[in-house]
């Protein structure tokens, strides 16, 4: 298990926001029918295989207690090879043709937005397991997530930075087409300065990219103490080899998107002594969590990443939503907003105010009526009132 020597630097067990009472929709049948998008092929495969298995697994359970109000349910599992255009024709499939009831996917934000609208145009309720940025679920009152927001990450990046590393001067290497990346940037320039740092340079990147040596070389030169990289694991493990190889040895600090094993078997020991903020941690002592992960453990061989936790719990979410409208129709559940929480340390909002009712566009999380949706993994899926905490464990060799 690479889990066990990794890096889980800052693990950040943070607050999730509008729940997601959504309901089932469509048609009437025998089966409850969930379309699931996910990157399973290309840049960011790892975020689909890991989310896929949570979703499996949580169907798998549900089916063998019996279902959901006596319907089992099916899953069709479709991979949009971490593209943004190809994620839009699997959703409009889905409602046109496949008839689904619910929509699970996708894990990057820049492909939840691209499909958002076409569910809720068919008023397919959609719920993104891991889709932090804000902009998603303004797309409308159909469109869910269960999970925390980059207001809250970025907030608990910088102060993380600058509180616990006692860090000054931030280098931010932005990957420019990435909704995800973006939204963090803006954040982080906000906060950071606020807590007493400043942000000497920003650099940017695509996706994909190989050679850092240009934005690296610019960075060492403007000589900071801290280099955040909002961006996904593939492409940070490298920029992380070659900034070691140009003698740049500070800690670099990032997002949920470098969580995959994959990061540690590309970055190797340049990742070592860096830190992310994530959903959840398999090292949690939440009986939970560890139910979860042992679970997870002996079905699939690997210990659970946050994609699979994550995923895990929005199909129960969906699956518990389904089973209380007692309904297949979309239109059938109720939203209701019991509390406004401000959760400590967060950014203030930016940008335009909250969607729809379920838009938790901002660091206010909103808590469901319910207060728990069934949320097994321990991802603080569903509102809790904890403030924001961040437990630091350094990268050891
Ligand atoms: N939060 C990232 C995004 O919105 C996706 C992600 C979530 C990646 C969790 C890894 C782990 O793009």
């Amino acid at each position: 298990m690479k889990r066990t020597f990794i890096a889980l630097g800052l693990t950040a067990s943070m607050l999730a926001a509008a729940a997601c009472q959504t309901t089932g929709p469509g048609a009437a049948g025998d089966k409850v029918r969930i379309g699931v998008f996910m990157s399973l092929t290309g840049s960011t495969a790892q975020f689909g295989i890991s989310s896929t298995n949570g979703i499996k697994m949580a169907a798998d359970e549900i089916n063998a207690a019996g279902g959901v109000n006596g319907k089992q349910i099916e899953l069709l599992v479709q991979d949009d090879r971490s593209d943004a255009q190809e994620a839009a024709t699997i959703v409009t499939k889905f409602v046109t043709q496949d008839g689904v009831h619910g929509i699970i996917g996708e894990v990057a934000s820049s492909r939840t937005i691209a499909a958002a609208p076409i569910a809720q145009n068919a008023k397919v309720p959609l719920l993104t397991p891991s889709s932090t940025n804000p902009e998603v679920t303004k797309k409308g009152d159909y469109i869910f997530r269960s999970c925390f927001i980059d207001p809250v990450q970025g907030a608990a990046m910088s102060q993380f930075a600058a509180k616990s590393l006692g860090k000054k001067r931030a280098a931010l290497m932005v990957d420019r087409k990435n909704d995800y990346s973006t939204g963090l940037e803006k954040v982080i320039n906000e906060v950071f300065p606020r807590l007493g740092g400043q942000v000497v340079i920003t650099q940017s990147y695509q996706e994909g990219d190989t050679d850092f040596n240009g934005q690296l070389t610019s960075i060492k030169g403007a000589d900071p103490d801290v280099i955040f990289i909002p961006g996904y694991y593939g492409d940070v493990a490298l920029i992380a080899k070659q900034a070691r190889d140009k003698g740049l040895n500070v800690p670099l600090v990032g997002g949920d998107g470098w969580d995959s094993a994959q990061l540690y078997t590309i970055g190797g020991a340049s990742v070592v002594g860096s830190y992310f903020t994530n959903h959840y941690s398999p090292f949690d002592t939440d009986p939970k969590v560890q139910k979860f992960v042992q679970g997870y453990q002996q079905r699939y061989g690997q210990i659970p990443d946050a994609l699979a936790a994550t995923a895990y719990d929005a199909a129960l979410i969906m699956f518990d939503a389904v089973k209380r409208a007692n309904s297949l129709d979309g239109k059938a559940g109720k939203y209701v907003i019991q509390e406004r929480v401000v959760v400590e340390g967060a950014a203030m909002p930016t940008g335009t105010g909250s969607g729809g009712a379920n838009a938790n566009a901002s660091p206010v999380a909103n808590t469901n009526a319910a207060g728990n949706a069934n949320a097994g993994a321990g991802t603080n899926a569903n509102a809790n009132t904890a403030p924001a905490n961040a437990n630091a464990s350094p990268v050891k060799p």
